[in-house]
């Protein structure tokens, strides 16, 4: 298969040295885009600005804010045949960003933001018969939320996990996820190391390949 990932955070300039961004270390996507490659499959991986390098055998391309994610992956998707949506994406980002830097006395005492595009929502009318694959970060009602971020973006499946649960979230080897697919029963798969979730969820990738209806 050709399976289009991305990962990271993503940057939103505020001025030329200053930017919004989160706490994603880009662990759990580039853990995808290198367990398919193990996998034989042809990995293109969209990154956002991470410290950890990526794995050898992907095509990476290297991007740094939201409306830059969302044009690379509209590239890049029309080749794929499944799409890994690891990145955590910046909801919103300043309206204004200054070329310059900013002296103090010239920033103002509050930035106005406007919101980023949903990059899946975005891709959404080119999803064809592509899998879709979303992940959800949540700190509270997570099955909840993840089933109505599953539904409302047209998802084939999503990876839900508590972040705040013990062994999972941002800049830990593990995770603790539960993956929600339409019509089928929540699937908690005990913990693992972020490794041996991207394995499981390329095996799964595979089965559903040729589950799918002919293009
Ligand atoms: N996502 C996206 N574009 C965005 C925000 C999120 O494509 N602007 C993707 C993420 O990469 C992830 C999925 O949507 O695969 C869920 O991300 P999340 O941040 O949980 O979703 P939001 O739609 O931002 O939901 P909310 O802020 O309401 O929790």
């Amino acid at each position: 298969m050709k399976i289009l990932v991305s990962a990271g955070p993503t940057r939103e300039p505020i001025d030329a040295v200053r930017f919004l961004s989160n706490r994603s270390t880009g662990r759990m996507g580039i853990a995808v885009a290198r367990a398919a490659a193990e996998a034989g499959h042809e990995v293109a991986l969209v990154l956002g600005p991470v410290a950890i390098e990526p794995p050898d055998g992907v095509r990476v391309v290297r991007v740094e804010t939201a409306l830059e994610m969302l044009a690379a992956l509209r590239a890049e998707l029309p080749a794929a045949d499944a799409l890994v949506m690891a990145a955590a994406v910046a909801d919103f980002r300043p309206a204004a960003p200054a070329a310059r830097k900013l002296h103090k006395g010239e920033m103002p005492a509050a930035i106005q933001l406007v919101r980023n595009p949903d990059i899946l929502a975005g891709l959404r009318p080119l999803k064809g018969n592509r899998i879709f694959c979303g992940f959800a970060a949540e700190t509270d009602d997570v099955l909840a939320s993840a089933a109505r971020k599953l539904a409302r973006k047209g998802l084939d499946l999503i990876v839900a996990n508590d972040v705040t649960a013990p062994g999972a979230g941002f800049a830990v080897d593990t995770n603790v996820v539960t993956v929600l697919r339409p019509g089928a029963a929540p699937e908690r798969w005990p913990l693992l190391s972020k490794i041996d979730v991207a394995r499981r969820l390329v095996a799964l990738l595979e089965t559903l390949a040729t589950e799918r209806p002919a293009p």
